[in-house]
């Protein structure tokens, strides 16, 4: 009924159009042309070796892409051709790639569902994955700058205070050395030690090492936040800090990545203008727990 190749046996175009294919139908858009897959793949640590292709004939007809560290995996990505589903290829390759996991002597496998991708977490389900949290996508639509005199809603200047930009590693090695609830994977410091060059950080001038501070990558006019705190600061200083960045980035969106639900800055979120674009389940899988 199928076999099964190793990821790297497929080019990294043909790897794209298999990625693009299987998510041609998703519940939100996605698409990546070969260098975003390639970025992604080094972002989160894709272990192309572990990662498997499903073939039906001489036909790749799915992919389950594994990224590793240390003990830990997680499901970057898989799918199944939208006219050969449910021919039991999304739950070989689940099986395969636990399968290669296992093998390589991890003990957990972690991964995101949508709320709304019922048929993924069913198949998640009945492999024994449990949910350890709910994580959001935060958006703050296209705006225009609050300069421009139109009535945008959103956070008063708190306070006179100057802004002050932060070198990245600073709130990197702060992330690491501080306990703090970890990051879901793609935001994780192994993550974003991998960009730090493409990072910014933004605080007050004069805040204290544990103040308020949001890091993020701004990409043309848009601005994907990273990690964000009030630190020892009150919401309306962690809201003035995302206030400040929206006028920097005026017509673009901001975007947080799959903020733990009840995280300590949804309220300064709210209060800058963000919405919940998209919730999922965190999930996770004792590989000596498989059912
Ligand atoms: C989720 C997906 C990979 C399943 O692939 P598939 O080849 O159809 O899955 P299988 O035939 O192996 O079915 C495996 C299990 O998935 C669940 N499932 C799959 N399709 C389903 C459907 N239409 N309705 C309900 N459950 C479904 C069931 O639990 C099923 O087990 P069962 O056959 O014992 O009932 C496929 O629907 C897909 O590619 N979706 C788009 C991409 C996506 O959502 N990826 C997951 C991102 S987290």
């Amino acid at each position: 009924m199928g076999t099964f190749v190793a990821a790297h046996a497929l080019s990294l175009a043909d790897r794209a159009a298999l990625f693009n294919a299987c998510y041609a139908d998703y519940l939100v858009p996605v698409a990546l042309d070969a260098a975003g897959l390639e970025r992604m793949g080094v972002l989160c640590d894709i272990d192309l070796s572990a990662s498997r292709v499903r073939v039906a004939g001489d036909t790749p007809v799915g992919f389950a892409f594994l990224g590793v560290r240390g003990a830990r995996g997680w499901i970057g990505g898989m799918g199944v051709l939208p006219h050969r589903r449910r021919e039991g290829h999304g739950r070989a390759l689940m099986n395969a790639v636990l399968d290669a996991a296992a093998a390589q002597g991890l003990t957990h496998v972690q991964l995101e569902v949508l709320a709304d991708n019922h048929r993924a977490r069913d198949l998640y389900v009945s492999l024994g994955f449990e949910l350890t949290r709910l994580v959001n996508v935060w958006l703050k639509p296209v705006t225009e700058a609050r300069s421009s005199g139109l009535p945008i809603p959103g956070p008063a200047p708190a306070q006179e205070r100057a802004f002050h930009e932060l070198p990245a590693r600073e709130v990197l090695a702060r992330l690491e050395a501080e306990k703090r609830e970890a990051a879901p994977w793609q935001r994780e410091p192994a993550t974003l030690r991998h960009i730090e060059s493409e990072l910014r950080a933004i605080t007050f001038r004069g805040a204290s090492p544990s103040g308020p501070f949001v890091l993020y990558r701004p990409q043309e006019l848009n601005v994907n936040i990273v990690e964000l705190d009030a630190g020892d600061g009150a919401v309306p200083a962690l809201a003035a800090l995302l206030g400040e960045l929206a006028d920097r980035h005026a017509g673009g969106w901001m975007r947080v990545l799959n903020l733990p639900e009840g995280h300590g800055s949804e309220a300064a979120l709210r209060s800058a203008g963000f919405e919940i674009r998209e919730r999922q389940s965190e999930m996770r899988l004792a590989l000596n727990r498989r059912t």
